[in-house]
């Protein structure tokens, strides 16, 4: 038999990092253990009940039941629109400057066909969300890493990166709040950053999934930075604002020419997200001040006494102003994956190697806390109780 190949491309994709630390979870579930899984970025709190009703009507409706097609509704759109000029005070055109997507993976992954051509650079940082560079290897861009310090508080420092490289670059990916340092930034950082993309002619693509998960003052948007909207996309989404991440529903905003050549290139992939789910996006949007509010709390809640317990066992943590996860370094220095064993076979905890999202994450491991706080509290107690 003459066996048929795979794709060159799909070859690129790096190894499953997890891989060997599933392997022992499972094993750890066979001795009988009980694995606090904090290893994935998936809310264990169910969608607010508002949300879920008004989602099954939706269904019920044989006006949702046909392709979706486009840019999204524009009952969505307007929402989206609408939800941004009062939470950030920018003015957004739902006809060219808002775009459904099916979840902002799927928009974060595609952006790099719409954007870049073969051998074009784009910038990620490092340590970040795998995903930006799934999209950009996919489409033939070329990876180069933005490293992201602590003592810069995972902001990256333009300064310090070469002019040339600056000039070579057609899209640099950010992301606040951060996955997986739970860094933010703040209006200075976006502007210096909008300054740097036009300086230098290259996009820039924020993404801003978790925009609501936040534990001081709200955080701005990207297209609140003067001339933003000449060189900035911006991605949000409903998965970690209203524990909604199997219904993929997210949007972009921005550059109306950015905007728009993802719109085209997703009208020749996708037919568009099912219309009840973004029905149930625009509910959400409008309803966001009842809805919002009660999970940000319980995250910030979760993450005072992770973060608090953690540091009590000898951990360094850095202190996140915002999303669901806790960034931290061991007691004894280590590689990520060795710590993240330790984790698992000491102590029953499943955590995120570090080293996952980039070279610079090596050393640190990445908490999610999508546990309740008595599971959070026994998983740090049981990591205060290893030996090192
Ligand atoms: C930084 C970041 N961006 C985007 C996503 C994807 O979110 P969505 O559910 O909207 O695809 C995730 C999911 O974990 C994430 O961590």
């Amino acid at each position: 038999m003459k066996k048929p190949t795979l794709s060159k491309r799909v070859d690129a994709f790096p190894p499953y990092l997890f891989k060997d630390l599933d392997k022992k979870k499972q094993e750890e579930i066979k001795k009988g253990r009980d694995v606090i899984s904090l290893a994935v970025g998936d809310p264990d709190l169910p969608t607010p009940k508002p949300a879920a009703s008004f989602a099954a009507r939706e269904v019920l409706k044989p006006a949702n039941h046909r392709y979706p097609y486009g840019r999204g509704s524009a009952e969505l759109r307007r929402a989206i629109a609408g939800w941004h000029k009062k939470r950030h005070g920018i003015t957004l055109d739902p006809e060219t400057e808002v775009a459904a997507l099916i979840g902002s993976k799927e928009g974060l992954a595609h952006l790099p066909f719409a954007l870049t051509d073969r051998g074009d650079i784009v910038l990620i940082p490092d340590p970040c969300y795998p995903v930006y560079k799934t999209g950009a290897v996919l489409s033939g861009a070329k990876i180069k890493r933005l490293r992201l310090r602590e003592e810069n508080s995972y902001l990256p420092d333009f300064d310090s990166v070469p002019k040339k490289l600056l000039d070579e670059t057609k899209l640099l990916f950010l992301n606040y709040p951060n996955n997986p340092t739970g860094a933010v930034a703040g209006l200075n950082f976006y502007a210096g950053a909008v300054a740097a993309a036009k300086k230098h002619g290259f996009w820039l693509a924020q993404d801003a999934a978790y925009s609501e998960i936040f534990f001081g003052r709200p955080g701005p948007s990207i297209m609140q930075a003067p001339g933003a909207k000449d060189v900035a996309v911006e991605f949000y989404s409903v998965s970690k604002t209203y524990c909604m991440t199997g219904w993929r529903l997210a949007w972009i905003i921005g550059n109306s020419r950015a905007v728009g050549a993802l719109s085209r290139l997703k009208d020749n992939m996708d037919s568009g997200q099912f219309n009840a789910i973004q029905e149930t996006a625009a509910f959400c949007l409008k309803e966001h001040d009842k809805l919002a509010p009660p999970i940000r709390n319980t995250f910030r809640s979760r993450a005072e006494l992770f973060t608090r317990a953690l540091k009590k066992a000898g951990w360094r943590v850095f202190a996140p102003g915002a999303t669901f996860f806790v960034w931290a370094r061991p007691p004894v220095e280590q590689r990520s994956l060795d710590c993240a064993c330790r984790l698992l076979s000491q102590a029953s905890v499943l955590s995120a190697p570090g080293s996952g999202f980039g070279p610079s994450g090596e050393g640190y491991v990445r908490f999610s806390l999508t546990a309740p706080e008595k599971k959070l509290t026994e998983a740090a107690e049981r990591i205060s109780r290893i030996t090192w």
